[in-house]
């Protein structure tokens, strides 16, 4: 015999409960944010056609989705809203009565512990779909800024508990914070969607939020795919800015990234598991090719290995059940 050993790994795997003893990492519903679409009008639950399982939900549908979302321990929703009007300048999203500030109420009159996460950004709100103010085919920034300061402070006022800027103009975490701070709203944190790529994973989101670009795309605001230094210098200039949590967004393709904010950053880390990662597990779950459980299991124990703290997901509610059962 050589006198070379080989490392029995298989030990700590023999039995269920020796893998249970020496499990890493785990999923737990106090990690879970779950994103709803809030839509004018009444009695309306509108499927999204991209997002099987996924509805528009209209004001006074809320007070039972969020006792349903409570009875199995989801506490943090994320709100987008659908206006029915939209303009070059998306006045819905900063209007004291604009859906999300309404939805916001309805939600914290009825069940006040429930936390809601308000998504800053105009896209669902202008008429050419871009997250900022446009002109002469060009994103403005700065112009942008004020409008997001706005929208951001009538989130607050209308009792949202975080606030959540996706919009990807420069500066804009100091410029919320500061608005917020003026306002009286220095207690309220500011979940900053840090590194957001340009990505075609959003797809069946822009259906269910309304808000495909009308001309062009968002390259020069989003980040591009290839890059991972950038990441990591957006990531900081929010830190410095004042942010409280860091996004990550997508998930699935950008694991490499969330491990690379985790390290570089003491933040709560964010993972976003956007529409088209949730479609594409819908999809050929509904066709039978794969294990619909077992794949959402393993896919969002994978973000929290690879650093995030909390997650963002359609699946918020299957994992619950699983979860349960
Ligand atoms: C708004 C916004 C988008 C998403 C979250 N906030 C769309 C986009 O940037 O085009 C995407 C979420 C998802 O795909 O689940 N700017």
């Amino acid at each position: 015999m050589s006198d070379l050993q080989f490392k029995r790994h298989r030990r700590l795997r023999r039995t269920p409960f020796m893998r249970d003893l020496v499990r890493e990492n785990h999923l737990r519903m106090d990690d879970f944010i779950y994103p709803l679409f809030v839509v004018e009008g009444e009695k309306t639950r509108n499927p999204v056609s991209s997002m099987p399982g996924v509805e528009q939900i209209s004001l006074d549908y809320l007070p039972q989705e969020v006792d349903e979302l409570l009875s199995l321990g989801i506490k943090a929703i994320l709100l987008f809203g659908v206006p029915n009007d939209k303009d070059s300048v998306g006045t819905g999203a900063y209007h004291t009565h604009g859906i999300v500030q309404e939805a916001t109420r309805v939600i914290k009159k009825h069940a006040p512990e429930m936390l809601v996460v308000a998504d800053t950004c105009l896209c669902e709100y202008t008429d050419h779909g871009h997250c900022g103010v446009v002109a002469n085919g060009d994103v403005l920034n700065d112009e942008s800024l004020e409008l997001l300061v706005k929208s951001a402070v009538s989130q607050a006022e209308a009792g949202a508990d975080i606030i959540a800027p996706s919009n990807m103009m420069d500066g804009f975490v100091i410029a919320i914070r500061q608005g917020l701070d003026e306002a009286g709203y220095r207690h309220i944190p500011i979940m900053s969607y840090a590194v957001k790529y340009a990505s075609a994973f959003y797809g069946p989101f822009r259906d269910a939020a309304d808000s495909t670009p009308q001309f062009g795309d968002r390259k020069t605001y989003q980040m591009d795919p290839a890059n991972r230094l950038e990441a990591l210098r957006e990531a900081q200039s929010d830190v410095e800015e004042g942010a409280d949590f860091l996004i990550v967004k997508p998930g699935l393709p950008y694991m490499d990234i969330m491990r690379d904010v985790r390290n570089e950053f003491n933040l709560p880390v964010v993972a976003y598991n956007v529409s088209g990662e949730y479609s594409m597990v819908k999809a050929a779950a509904q066709n039978g090719w794969i294990d619909e459980k077992a794949i959402v299991l393993e896919m969002l124990t994978g973000f929290k290995r690879a650093g995030a703290d909390l997650i963002i997901t359609y699946f918020a509610k299957d994992v619950a059940k699983y979860l349960q059962g």
